[in-house]
């Protein structure tokens, strides 16, 4: 490194050098602007390969065998959590359980902690920008136990009201509040130790939803002190089909399992079962291995970046992301302003509806998600029935918000012949 590099430069030619599905054109002379990470992020080689060696050389099932591949497979598929362990600051690896996704992480404490601590006496906190994960495991528990749910509400800048929230836990006997720590359609940035040490201060839990947090940003569960914490791989530069449930062990363990199967269960008799220790208690069935390899190998992707650069390069694209957009007439944006915004544009344009912006967006060569992004609610709130959403990663170079700004114009005009 020459010695007029700023330590935090970006080689985003080298980055995306890492990430072969990005060079190509998706039309003739359009190459992708791929702006849909906020659903799910590409993968670098690294963890394609990772995934394609354990097949082809270590494939066998975990915790059961005591032959080789056997052995070779758990220790790559432990090897991962201890990854995500260190990844995420959690004290013990007794507390990062695999799952399938954050829903499935968002249910399962839902489903046990929710299940057994929950009456009819009580409230929950979650809030109006929550992703459906989070809003609906807890509608299907409410209907059962008749808790009731107070919304913390969004305020006109795209931020969550932390007076109506302090109100709130000032007026309910709130037991457990499970909030966003970042959101998939406005990209805010919630104040997570705030919020878990105002819960914690009237004696409720304080649940995540990191899923939009963890791929951009360092987090730390024991800084942030928060309870639990749910996220997914493939938003990470992971594969599908892999998420973590953080949990406090004192709680983890007090809950009772949620699915039973293989793997979770100590002894088994016609009478009846006893559970596993953690993080296994939890874990029924054979995992997705080569999944969890793939997971451990984006943290390593991501660890050798380092968190802080990767979040310190998404502040300057999201600064001039909205420098550009700022400049575009009839373009209504549904983001808050730095310091609280992620990479993530949220727009409507003139008239034009979502989904043939983003058809018009793609005939461009530019990938973005149109629709309520799994949050309804935030759009009714908004009055808006459609939202379109630009999210970049760590992969996305500044020339590309100027390709984004280019196709919005180009669709402006198709739109205005019309
Ligand atoms: N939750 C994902 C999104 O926001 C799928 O697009």
């Amino acid at each position: 490194m020459s010695a007029l590099t700023p330590p935090t430069a970006w080689d985003i030619d080298a980055v995306r050098a890492d990430f072969p599905i990005l060079d190509q054109e998706v039309h003739p002379g359009k190459p992708l602007v791929f702006l849909d990470s906020a659903a799910s992020s590409q993968k670098p080689v690294q963890v394609i390969e990772a995934m394609n060696h354990y097949y082809r050389h270590t494939h066998a099932n975990v915790h059961r065998g005591v032959h080789v591949l056997s052995e070779a497979a758990t220790e790559l598929y432990e090897g991962a959590r201890d990854k995500v362990q260190k990844f995420i600051n959690a004290a013990s690896r007794k507390e990062v359980i695999f799952t399938s996704n954050t829903t499935e992480s968002m249910n399962l404490i839902v489903q046990t902690w929710g299940r057994v601590n929950l009456g009819p006496n009580d409230v929950v906190v979650l809030s109006v920008m929550e992703h459906h994960a989070n809003l609906t495991s807890w509608h299907i528990l409410q209907q059962e136990k008749g808790f009731r749910i107070r919304y913390v509400p969004v305020t006109p800048d795209f931020r969550l009201d932390m007076d109506a929230y302090q109100q709130i836990l000032r007026d309910e006997p709130v037991k457990a509040v499970s909030i966003m720590h970042v959101s998939n359609v406005m990209g805010t940035i919630n104040p997570m130790a705030e919020i878990v040490r105002l819960a914690h201060a009237v004696g409720a839990i304080a649940i995540g939803d990191g899923a939009q947090s963890v791929p951009h940003m360092p987090v730390d569960v024991q800084a942030l002190d928060v309870d639990f914490y749910a996220f997914s791989g493939h938003k990470m530069c992971g594969p599908t089909g892999v998420g973590i449930l953080y949990g406090k062990k004192a709680l983890l363990e007090a809950m009772p399992p949620w699915m039973g199967g293989g793997d979770m269960i100590r002894r088994v008799t016609l009478e009846g079962s006893t559970f596993n220790d953690l993080p296994y208690k939890f874990e029924a069935g054979t995992p997705a291995i080569a999944e969890g390899i793939g997971m451990g190998a984006a943290v390593d992707y991501l660890s050798n970046l380092g968190m802080d650069r990767v979040h310190a390069y998404e502040r300057e694209i999201a600064d001039y992301l909205h420098d550009r957009l700022a400049e575009v007439p009839g373009l209504r944006l549904f983001n808050p302003d730095a310091p609280y915004r992620s990479s993530v544009a949220t727009f409507t344009l003139d008239d034009i509806h979502a989904h043939d912006m983003a058809q018009i967006l793609d005939s461009e060569g530019v990938a973005v998600r149109a629709g309520h992004h799994c949050a309804m609610p935030l759009h009714q709130h908004f009055n808006v029935p459609a939202t379109s959403r630009a999210s970049f990663y760590l992969y996305n170079s500044l020339t590309e918000v100027d390709k984004l700004v280019e196709a919005l114009y180009i669709a402006k005009r198709r739109f205005s012949r019309k």
